[in-house]
């Protein structure tokens, strides 16, 4: 019973991430192909697409897909480098993670957060954000539009404004969207053994729209009675995740709010060296570093391998290795704590292959 992953090691620094840190398959044993495949700045340079048929059809036969980084927006060096035609078609560019995140519909982005550096209290949690409606679903204009005119214009400071001076963006709930996300939160406290689900909206501000997501909350929590659930506001959550990050199991919020407090999850567990992530849908995933490619730090052989070793630890869980997937996390906290042999953002002067030699060398002895 074999599985295939799919590899896409993408631009900049992806590559060297998932080359220190891959051999860890090996390692660890496991009946897993590895299969790599194009992604990213590059083909689109070349080929006119950052994700070429060659690249959906892997996906498409794969259990799995690992991403190493990819280049979203590209850089104005990068664009100075390029033959003038090229560069007038540049604004075309659509980032390869939008693209996969669209065509794989994958509606759930999962961050797990934990206590890696040691010291301070033990924390365990993870946020799961909502990615395809909510503040984010592409209703927004730099213009009211003139259907939403009349509900706008008796706002004291559109009256101030006039119509030239107001925008309008709208946050869309559906209950398709919402019940599959809320559903996930629940599936992913129990996978994970986390004790609570937290909802993160703003239920004293967006009176109505909140009170419908609590009814679909209610209604899914229904099927998980062993699992407690609460709502907090969305700015209380963030405070909480400051000072008692403990306190939480899964956090679950829509698109904006779990845009901005899955990146405050990564600065808690200390920094983008160190946070994996997860986009999930009912058929495709792909597994990715929070970290994007560090143009600028490329090729210097300095960039933090953990994140990549996380982000396999839970491909590896994904795909059922729990045991193997926790061999890992429990190398990359074994080499952190110590802080012995690890890269400078860590406070350390470990080269990427150095760092992920002294992860290896821990997995083995685990
Ligand atoms: P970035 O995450 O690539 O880098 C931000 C900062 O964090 C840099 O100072 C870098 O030195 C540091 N950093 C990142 N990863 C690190 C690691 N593994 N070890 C140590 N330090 C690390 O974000 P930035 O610079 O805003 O974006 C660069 C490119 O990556 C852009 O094209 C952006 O659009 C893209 N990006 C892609 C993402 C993805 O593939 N999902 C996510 C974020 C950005
Ligand atoms: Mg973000």
């Amino acid at each position: 019973n074999r599985k295939t992953v799919a590899v896409l090691p993408g631009d900049g620094i992806g590559p060297e991430v998932l080359d220190a840190a891959l051999p860890v398959i090996e390692t660890l044993g496991l009946p897993v192909d590895l299969e790599f495949g194009d992604i990213g700045w590059e083909y689109w340079r070349t080929e006119g697409n950052p994700v070429p048929d060659r690249t959906w059809d892997l996906i498409g036969r794969s259990d799995a897909v690992l991403l190493g980084a990819t280049t979203s927006k590209p850089r104005r060096e990068a664009l100075a480098e390029l033959a003038p035609e090229l560069r007038a078609s540049a604004p075309q560019y659509i980032s390869p993670i939008i693209q996969l995140r669209q065509r794989l519909d994958l509606f759930a982005n999962l961050r797990p957060v934990e206590n890696y550096l040691g010291g301070g209290t033990p924390y365990r949690f993870c946020v799961v954000r909502e990615n395809t409606e909510g503040l984010y679903a592409g209703l927004d204009w730099n213009h009211v539009p003139d259907e939403m005119w009349p509900l706008v214009a008796d706002h004291p400071n559109v009256r101030r404004s006039g119509r030239q001076g107001a925008t309008a963006s709208v946050r869309l709930q559906t209950s398709h969207g919402l019940d599959r996300i809320l559903r996930f939160a629940f599936e992913t406290a129990r996978g994970h053994g986390h004790e609570r689900v937290t909802l993160a909206d703003k239920p004293n501000v967006l009176r109505h729209s909140s009170a419908y997501v609590l009814e679909r909350l209610e209604a899914i929590a229904a099927d998980y009675p062993e699992i407690p659930f609460e709502v907090l506001n969305v700015d209380a959550v963030a405070l909480w995740m400051a000072r008692r990050p403990e306190r939480f199991g899964v956090i679950v919020a829509e698109n904006m709010f779990g845009d901005i407090l899955s990146d405050l999850g990564g600065g808690v567990m200390g920094g983008l060296g160190l946070a994996p992530s997860a986009n999930i849908g009912e058929t495709g995933n792909y597994f990715e570093p929070v970290h994007g490619s560090a143009p600028a730090m490329a090729g210097h052989g300095r960039a933090n391998p953990a994140a990549a070793f996380l982000t396999i630890g839970l491909l590896l869980e994904h795909l059922g290795f729990e045991h193997e997937a926790r061999g890992v996390r429990d190398a990359v906290r074994h080499v952190t704590r110590r802080r012995d042999r690890v890269t400078y953002d860590l406070g350390g002067g470990a080269t990427t292959t150095e760092a992920a030699q002294a992860v290896m060398d821990a997995c083995r002895a685990v």
